[in-house]
């Protein structure tokens, strides 16, 4: 639209003034801020501009590589994109309480984050996909809390950046018309919100390889169907949990002992509170019945029918 498109060159202008020919550096997750935030000062800036992509090795099946394939590919940024996998599945062995899961993947964050940033030399800028209820004192924190987790909201002093936030008086319905003024992929820009630690929230207990290979499997088939069945925009977020119980089934003639997963599926405003969506039995029994049968290690699929509150929308 025309306001949009006013806003994008005027945020271009803005930042080309502050920046001139210094450099500047960006988090890239994704997700449709940091996304956007990049993309409006790639217009601006050019080669100027570098994006770090972290893979934490904690994101969905085929994540990654659409990422690159997105930004490095059709958009031509200057993109980093770092695995870091084995740094973060080391740091996690053997952890199984989720406050600690989230401190050490924020914490080493920082740390691949810092390593990538000191080989680039001088760079005095830090672009960042904040919007305006981030900005705006919430009342209960819970913004703010995400948002350290989430969007390397506490990178290290020492890097000393001036930060580009050129979202800030944006609200997300704002942010996604920008994304496709700007061409960004429907697909990233209705995108629904992931957690910063990625799966590691959603592989309930201590998170392996293996556990993290089945979950991928089964929240991609989750997704695929809800998508198929033309649902996916009408929910707030949709999918699956890898729980830590194993439980006995037959296959034939065998008896099995393998994992539950379960589907967890939500409609909401703001993520504050939430309902849980009453999916139709049919897309819940293609759901079910296609991550038995295709899914190695899962014999049993429920579905969770708890609102928030009482309980939360992730699982940890
Ligand atoms: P809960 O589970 O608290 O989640 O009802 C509310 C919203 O926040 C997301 N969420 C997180 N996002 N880092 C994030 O960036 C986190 O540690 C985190 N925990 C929850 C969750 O997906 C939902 O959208």
């Amino acid at each position: 639209s025309w306001s949009m498109k006013a806003f994008v060159e005027e945020q271009i202008q803005l930042i080309r003034q502050r920046v001139g020919n210094r450099k500047a550096l960006c988090a890239l997750s994704g997700g449709v801020d940091s996304s956007v935030a990049a993309l409006i000062a790639h217009r601006a800036l050019g080669d100027n501009l570098t994006c770090i992509f972290v893979d934490h090795g904690l994101l969905r099946k085929d994540e990654a590589r659409k990422v690159v394939e997105t930004f490095k590919d059709k958009f031509h940024m200057n993109l980093i994109a770092v695995d870091a996998s084995d740094r973060f599945l080391k740091r996690l062995e053997g952890v199984t309480d989720p406050e600690a899961k989230r401190r050490i993947i924020g914490e080493e964050f920082i740390r691949v984050f810092e390593d990538e940033a000191k080989k680039l030399g001088k760079i005095d800028f830090l672009v960042q996909g904040t919007l305006y209820p981030d900005v705006i004192e919430s009342g209960t924190q819970t913004a703010a809390v995400i948002k350290t987790h989430h969007n390397v909201g506490g990178l290290p002093q020492d890097l000393n950046f001036e930060l580009i936030e050129p979202l800030r008086d944006l609200f997300k319905d704002e942010v996604r018309r920008v994304g496709l003024q700007l061409g960004l992929p429907e697909e990233i820009v209705y995108r629904h919100p992931f957690p910063g630690p990625g799966l590691a929230v959603r592989v309930l207990g201590e998170v392996t390889r293996e556990k993290l290979a089945i979950l991928r499997e089964a929240d991609a088939i989750v997704t695929e169907e809800v998508k198929k069945a033309g649902l996916y925009g009408e929910l707030w977020q949709v999918f699956a949990v890898l729980t830590d119980v194993k439980s006995v089934g037959v296959m034939g003639d065998e008896r099995t002992y393998a994992y539950t997963v379960a589907i967890r599926a939500v409609t909401s405003e703001d993520g504050m509170t939430a309902d849980w969506a009453r999916l139709p039995y049919d897309l819940l029994d293609n759901m079910s019945t296609r991550i038995v049968n295709e899914v190695p290690g899962v014999n049993r699929v429920v579905y969770d029918i708890t609102s928030k509150p009482p309980a939360t929308i992730e699982w940890e």
